[in-house]
């Protein structure tokens, strides 16, 4: 073999190929750039993630890490051949039926790994399917839905029908475009890029803190033909942007200063080859590397160099709340603890790193390109680009996952700036490392937490100081520093608060989103000192928690008093009989072993549903055409949480309408209103509220139209409509009506704002309209020679207000949990030594234990059907659980997260010492 290039003939998907290709070339490489099968996806490049899983001969391998020259007179199927004359094959129907998907970025991977297994073995028992698909990674399921979907393949289950009319909200509905993502057809960031698209890559500095000079930069283009233009700060027409209006600290490419390793330097343009060619250190590029500002305490320190010269002390914000006078109750308390708890970056590892592409049309600049939040991204990119935003059109993609890492901006403004320089199509896909090392992380926390409670287990005061580390730019970091104070006391009714949150910036990646904006981190300390109280005063940990739960009627520590849908003690009562015979096996289990020891824990939280103490708007618009074409105009991105299709549960009942009467188009920005950004769990409350208004404003606007009254039934039959009521069948003359600019001649339109106020110096005010509430337990076991943690099951009851579909609710909190391990036992993002999914790792599908969900519906009169949301719920209250486990079954309190062995055999290493 050899690398020039060679004819290679093979089978796909039962068609002979004859490929022209050095024989090196990467079979994924050959598959979707060359025979356009793009539903073998490429997550790392580098056989970590399985995304490519494909079969040859029967058999799966990773295509990324096979050359073409490999396959030569062999069988390669992909995903698009499971399929047969427009039948799915059982695996992907049973994938269908348990929602094995939800982005779907890792789908074709997991559907190529089931396939190899059940063609050997048609009826796996659990440890097979968990062995078969161990070496394909998802971030969004938490591998529980995938598992019971391929244990059921066998059954050959039929394909699953869309809820009856009238009976969508609330329904098991298989999703929307479930059906693309199982057949390899959904077209994520990368997928669609247009064959003559110029093709852009970063140069990314070395150095974490640096200053740089740039040489003859027109020297290297004219060194390589194939190299169109070398972008700089100098071509960015307004070169900074940040995710609040007055705060746009971060420029699009850095101008003669790095904050931090991987910020990006220069962009190079041209034919792929040839950007891919150029080797970094032969650019001109001159650093001048500084000492960076590591850690909150070189941060704060009296002599510390400023990361943002407009920010003294390095303190980006402050947020505070305030009520009672906690030093004072303190010493009156039965029961005071104490304690510091510090976390980790934490990485998004989507599967689906940044991609997208950009074209001009004249006057204006057309992105497509994966992300959360259309209309953010135009408004950004109009601003970068000095353009109106009515001139940018975002077109989002399928999202191979966000979990807040795609709010902010990655390759937009650059493919915008090169396309609009250049006129021509300009694709950007970040490879695995430079996704890792250049967009935001999960904010490392640092929580000192008092907490005090009267001799009857009421909370009476409580204290909490948390610094995060907003890392070099302020992106998130403001909403971080806000919603911790409000959040850090717990999900309990305590008259005497004083929190406070501080953002400060160091030479660090950019800390952004990450489901739960600090509250996970905070939800860590409030925890352990619940459980900490609880053990002084002698009481049950769960009726502890029950004791002092937020219900109906009480005032929070803004100040805003709870007027309906507080879950948690329902929660709590649901796992009660679940938490009993739990501690029962664990002392079973712990009387007959000594180096293993088992233990329970348990975790609560609450979390306010939209933007903190801001306006929040939704709005959604549905209309039918004259040859009655319904059609949905959902703004929402639909990062795998599955809006695409409990947007359109929500809409189809309150117009009155079969769900697959809908035609939908998502997040476009030239044809949706805006629905705001898919983050702080906000979708299935606001924006699903503001479905369900459009939906209903439609039919009003139908019945009007025919002189129709309720009860009425609208009918689409023949390209005609019309409505039956009492009185009779009256039929609409669609081609009468004049059409608007979509061609729709009867439009809904709905906005919905939930109602919150500012909150004032102390935090008081009204920051949310709704909160969901949750308790998880989980059940684990220590090695305690080896500091290992195993975690054995977890049972999680949410209050989730309604379940618009509660199979996605089940595999919203089974990937939260999965996430929530992972920040509790595995993940801890480290510059410059974790920039791959080798070396950072996330849970695979055999380190998720079994997951009994209860679903917990205390309804939200404000919201669709009275659902809140639960995308950042699920996580929450894992780590405190898993934390409180690995206590009940060691004694020994853990303060640092990630628990690596070598922390928890430290810990336990510390306490052996501690009791001679
Ligand atoms: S893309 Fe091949 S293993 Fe990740
Ligand atoms: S569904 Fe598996 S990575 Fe998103």
């Amino acid at each position: 073999m050899n690398d020039l290039a060679a004819i290679v003939s093979f089978t796909v998907n039962g068609k002979e190929v004859a490929v022209t290709s050095p024989a090196i070339t990467r079979l994924a490489d050959v598959l979707r750039d060359e025979l356009h099968l793009t539903g073998t996806k490429i997550g790392c490049n580098g056989g970590d993630c399985g995304a490519c899983t494909i079969l040859i001969d029967g058999r799966q391998v990773c295509a990324c890490l096979t050359p073409l020259g490999q396959v030569a007179g062999r069988i390669v199927t992909t995903v698009e051949g499971l399929e047969r004359e427009g039948v799915l094959a059982p695996i992907q129907r049973a994938f269908h039926k348990h929602m094995g998907a939800q982005c779907g970025i890792c789908t074709p991977g997991m559907l190529m790994a089931a396939a190899d297994l059940l063609a050997r073995t048609p009826r796996p028992d659990e440890a097979q399917v968990l062995d078969a698909l161990g070496g394909v990674l998802c971030r969004c399921t938490g591998y529980r839905k995938i598992v019971e979907a391929v244990l059921d393949a066998a059954n050959d289950v039929p394909l699953q029908p869309m809820p009856a009319m009238g009976g969508a909200l609330g329904a098991r509905a298989p999703k929307w475009d479930g059906i693309a993502k199982l057949t390899g057809r959904d077209r994520f960031g990368a997928d669609g890029i247009p064959a003559d698209a110029l093709w852009l890559r970063v140069v990314r500095s070395p150095h974490a803190r640096a200053t740089f000079t740039t040489g003859d930069l027109d020297a290297v283009r004219r060194a390589h033909p194939g190299l169109a233009r070398i972008l700089t700060a100098r071509d960015v027409p307004s070169n900074g942007y940040g995710i609040y209006p007055d705060v746009k600290d971060q420029p699009v490419l850095a101008d003669g200063l790095v904050r931090y390793r991987g910020e990006a330097v220069l962009a190079l343009v041209g034919e792929r080859a040839t950007v891919e060619a150029i080797a970094d250190d032969t650019l001109p590029i001159q650093y001048a590397p500084e000492t960076p500002v590591v850690g909150l305490d070189a941060a704060m320190s009296a002599d510390a160099p400023l990361i943002q010269a407009d920010k003294p002390g390095n303190l980006l914000i402050e947020g505070r709340v305030r009520c009672g006078d906690p030093p004072a109750i303190f010493a009156g308390c039965a029961a005071v603890a104490e304690g510091t708890f510090e976390t980790s970056f934490v990485e998004h590892a989507y599967i689906e790193p940044e991609a997208g592409y950009a074209r001009r049309v004249g006057e204006r600049i057309e992105i497509h390109v994966t992300t959360q939040t259309p209309y953010m991204d135009r408004d950004e990119v109009a601003i970068v680009m000095q353009l109106r935003p009515e001139q940018i059109r975002i077109v989002p993609t399928a999202c191979g996952g966000g979990f807040g890492g795609k709010l902010d901006l990655s390759v937009q403004p650059l493919v915008a700036l090169a396309a609009w320089l250049l006129d021509r199509p300009v694709a950007c896909v970040y490879t695995r490392p430079e996704s890792m090392m250049a967009t935001t992380k999960r904010h490392p926390a640092r929580i000192a937490a008092r907490f005090g409670a009267d001799a009857s287990g009421l909370l009476q005061a409580v204290e909490v100081d948390a610094l995060v580390n907003t890392g070099a730019y302020a992106s998130w970091g403001p909403t971080v520093a806000n919603r911790v104070p409000v959040h850090a006391m717990g999900p309990y009714f305590v008259p005497h608060v004083h929190t406070r949150g501080r953002a400060i910036f160091t030479n660090e990646p950019v800390a952004g989103a990450f489901r739960g904006f600090g509250v996970p981190q905070a939800a860590i300390a409030h925890e352990a000192m619940m459980d900490d109280l609880a053990g002084q005063l002698r009481i049950d940990r769960l009726d502890f928690r029950r004791r002092n739960a937020l219900r109906v009627g009480h005032v929070t520590a803004t100040g805003q008093k709870l007027e309906a849908s507080c879950g948690l003690v329902a929660c709590l009562d649901a796992l009660e009989p679940h938490w009993r015979d739990a501690h029962a096996t664990a002392e079973r289990f712990n009387s007959a072993n000594g180096r293993t020891r088992r233990g329970v824990g348990i975790g609560c939280m609450w979390y306010g549903i939209g933007n903190t103490a801001m306006s929040n708007p939704s709005n959604m618009r549905v209309g039918i055409a004259r040859d009655a074409t319904i059609t949905f105009y959902n703004g929402c991105a639909d990062i795998g949480q599955g809006t695409n299709t409990t947007m359109l549960q929500v809409l189809s009942d309150a117009v009155g309408l079969p769900m697959d009467r809908f035609r939908t188009i998502m997040g476009d920005t030239d044809l949706t209103l805006d629905a705001g950004k898919s983050s702080a769990s906000r979708q299935a409350f606001v924006s699903g509220k503001a479905a369900e208004l459009a939906g209903k404003a439609l039919r009003a606007r139908v019945l009007e139209t025919a002189g129709a009254t309720e009860p009425a039934k609208i009918v689409i039959a023949n390209a005609q409509l019309s409505v039956e009521d009492a009185r009779g069948t009256h039929s609409i003359d669609l081609a009468s009506l004049t059409p608007d600019e979509r061609g729709d001649v009867l439009v809904g339109i709905g906005r919905f704002d939930p109602p919150t106020t500012k909150l004032d110096a102390d935090g008081q005010g009204v920051p949310y309209a709704t909160y969901g509430f949750a308790a998880q337990i989980a059940e684990v076991e220590v090695d305690l020679d080896l500091g290992t943690t195993k975690v054995l099951r977890i049972v999680a009851a949410h209050d989730v207000g309604r379940a618009l579909n509660p199979q996605q609710v089940e595999g919203q909190i089974h990937g939260g949990i999965a996430q929530g391990l992972g920040l509790a036992l595995m993940e801890e993002y480290l510059a410059g030594r974790t920039e791959n999914l080798h070396d950072y790792l996330i849970p695979s599908i055999g380190d998720i234990p079994p997951i009994e969900t209860i679903l917990i519906e205390d309804r939200e009169p404000l919201g669709p059907g009275g659902a809140k949301g639960v995308g950042e719920p699920a996580l929450i209250p894992t780590p405190p659980a898993i934390l409180g486990a690995i206590r009940h079954a060691t004694g020994v309190r853990v303060t640092f997260v990630p628990v690596l062995p070598h922390r928890l055999r430290a810990a336990l290493r510390e306490q052996r010492q501690g009791s001679f």
